[in-house]
């Protein structure tokens, strides 16, 4: 089933638990090579799949999937289209960022249908009945660290003020602050200025989902909840001693289940090349 990577915005709301909840798919770092070709190893390409699977699979009542960033370890047509590919194979609609991984350039030439703000930085915002979702551009071109210039903060600015105080929950690639592992915080959003002076007096931000990190963790910042994912290929090392080349790791790769409500954000990461359940009881009390 084709999809389009761009959402109108209309959802459905669920309500499984009497309680109306929007459940949204985070996915990240894909890096994907040429087709064929191995990263660390492994095939980021055969690892995606796997994810879309287990996501088509287990996922079927999500709105959609965002990915934030690093599709390509490299930008290119050829990977660009084959991640088309791939994701069209979800069976809900996507929503793509940039990670520092990816070219902006290469990647409008193969996603021209992806919004864009007025200055060609991919960004948007996709309102939902729970709140306004905001996809941020941090990619600074050749560069491994993040950015976030005027033009980009001048709109996010707009977007929060044209939330008009209902939640806002933001997707961006790197994360805007420190999280005690030195090879990716040499690496994080630099001269954070700008986007801490953006989100200032808004108190409507209720979390912050992040890639480029390849782990999973989570905490508060300025108040605000924040998670992050590991990558679908490979992911950082447990390692606080390297500073760089930042240390890889073959730990499991991962996707999230969030699920949004009124007042509550949950997220669920799913290690879907894990299967190391124990046998269910055939008399087991299921949801019906
Ligand atoms: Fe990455």
């Amino acid at each position: 089933m084709q999809r389009k990577p761009i959402s109108d915005g209309s959802l459905r709301l669920h309500d499984t638990s009497k309680e109306t909840h929007m459940k949204i798919i985070h996915i990240t770092d894909n890096h994907l090579v040429t087709p064929g070709d191995l990263l660390d190893g492994t095939d980021p390409l055969d690892r995606l799949d796997a994810c879309i699977e287990a996501v088509n699979a287990h996922q079927g009542d999500a709105e959609f999937c965002v990915f934030s960033g690093d599709i390509a370890d490299r930008g290119s047509t050829d990977v660009y289209q084959a991640f088309r590919r791939s994701a069209e194979k979800l069976t809900m609609d996507y929503h793509l960022m940039l990670g520092n991984h990816d070219d902006r350039d290469i990647f409008r030439e193969n996603f021209p249908e992806v919004p864009a703000d007025e200055y060609g930085f991919i960004q948007q915002a996709i309102k939902t009945d729970l709140g306004h979702i905001l996809l941020l551009d941090t990619n600074a071109g050749m560069a491994s660290w993040g950015e976030y210039c005027d033009q980009r903060t001048q709109w996010l600015r707009t977007q929060l003020a044209a939330a008009e105080g209902k939640p806002v929950y933001i997707f961006m690639h790197h994360p805007p602050f420190d999280i005690g592992l030195p090879s990716m915080d040499r690496i994080k959003l630099r001269d954070t200025q700008n986007f801490e002076t953006a989100i200032e007096g808004f108190s409507n931000i209720r979390h912050i989902f992040l890639g480029h990190v390849h782990r999973t963790v989570y905490g508060t910042w300025k108040d605000i909840s924040f998670s992050i994912l590991p990558g679908t290929n490979h992911q950082v090392a447990f390692n606080f001693d390297v500073i760089r080349p930042v240390p890889h790791s073959l730990e499991p790769p991962a996707y999230g289940m969030v699920l949004i409500k009124q007042d509550q954000v949950t997220v669920h990461p799913h290690f879907y090349l894990e299967n190391k359940d124990l046998p269910v009881r055939q008399d087991a009390e299921r949801v019906k």
